[in-house]
């Protein structure tokens, strides 16, 4: 009896005690701004890639982020699969590397709308969806790489435009990525969308015609070119980032080919490019993690230039305008974006576009 009494006022004390002592170390740890939880995510990109952004998330908001990886068709797939259960679904976030892909989420009912002063702020309106189901938070380039030991200056000058990518002097010479990636397919929708479909038929059934192979990985490309396998490919620009930051081989391969942005000069389009973006799942349990998610990404520290940003960490560019851009693209020349073709409509020409690619000889697989 006595003893139980004697630890009772002990544990009395100690609360006390740390009632006194919390507030202290929260001041210092700022642990008062913390949120806290946890937040599901279903993910198209590798952990390995995003694993500093995700580290410096959740240092700041104290939300434990837990992922689940997929092809982005794979993860739409697990999405409905989870709405149609009812009930709360498995992931809060989904994080997509194509417009097409959340365009089509948000036609299927898949994401649940936010905004917030914070987003519209951060995010470029071109950049978002105009009703806040997904927000982007990183650019990816998709342009022309060449080895300039086989392409002549004259050459080069004369490929200025996708289009150009059809003419005969390029026979035999093109590498491109299979109509089966949605690397292909997104980008042939922007030349339907920018020239109509009868001529980007003929681009793309001359594009085709001057194809030696088809490989299904943008760093393989790369180092065919230098090989002397192909002398033009087209590759998201963030590869050359990765190989110019690699080891001394992948510094090699970066040194011995050049960058050269498509569709550039004032009448226009710009060049071809996607996002890395995410919205709020509809039936999300963890709503104000998520939130936080979207709203932390949004700014500046978020989307550092390096790993710790959403952006920096893939050498992709930011979506928000005051964020830095990481200094080894930044050297590859400012580029002219194609934010005529809006985001949110990638996903209405995506069929279009496969049907397109198959009808006019475009490999579906690698060579
Ligand atoms: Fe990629």
């Amino acid at each position: 009896m006595l003893n139980t009494r004697k630890s009772t006022i002990f544990a009395i004390i100690i609360s006390l005690l740390l009632l006194v002592v919390a507030p202290v170390s929260a001041q210092d740890d700022d642990d008062d701004e913390l949120i806290g939880g946890v937040l599901n995510i279903y993910s198209a990109r590798h952990y390995g890639d995003m694993e500093g952004p995700f580290l410096a998330f959740e240092e700041a908001t104290g939300i434990e982020v837990r992922i689940s990886q997929g092809s982005p068709r794979d993860l739409l797939a697990r999405l409905r699969a989870d709405i149609e259960r009812g009930n709360r679904s498995v992931a809060d976030i989904f994080l997509a590397i194509d417009a097409g892909v959340l365009a089509i989420a948000t036609e299927e009912g898949l994401l649940q709308p936010y905004t917030s002063d914070t987003l519209e702020a951060n995010i470029a309106e071109t950049q978002r969806d105009p009703d806040g189901h997904w927000y982007g938070l990183s650019q990816r380039v998709r342009t022309v790489v060449y080895n300039p030991e086989n392409v002549t200056e004259e050459e080069i000058d004369t490929l200025n435009d996708y289009a150009d990518l059809a003419a005969p002097v390029w026979e035999g010479r093109l590498c491109m990525r299979p109509a089966s990636h949605i690397y292909t397919v997104s980008w042939t929708s922007g030349l339907i969308y920018n020239l109509g479909a009868e001529e980007a038929a003929e681009v793309i059934s001359g594009i085709a015609n001057n194809v030696t192979r088809y490989i299904n990985s943008d760093t393989s490309q790369i180092r065919a070119l230098v090989a002397g396998e192909c002398d033009v490919a087209l590759v998201n620009h963030y590869y050359m980032g990765r190989l110019a930051n690699g080891d001394d081989d992948d510094q090699a391969t970066f040194e011995a080919v050049q960058l050269k942005w498509m569709n550039q000069g004032e009448d226009n389009t710009g060049t071809f490019y996607n996002i890395n973006g995410a919205g709020i799942v509809a039936n999300a349990a963890n709503v104000e993690q998520a939130q936080a998610f979207l709203e932390y990404f949004s700014t500046i520290e978020g989307q550092a230039p390096d790993e710790t940003g959403i952006s920096g960490v893939n050498y992709e560019f930011p979506t928000n305008p005051e964020a830095e851009i990481n200094e080894t693209i930044a050297a590859f020349g400012e580029v002219m974006l194609d934010t005529g073709y809006p985001l949110w409509e990638y996903g209405d020409l995506q069929a279009e576009a496969v049907e397109l690619l198959e009808d006019n000889g475009f490999g579906f697989s690698e060579n």
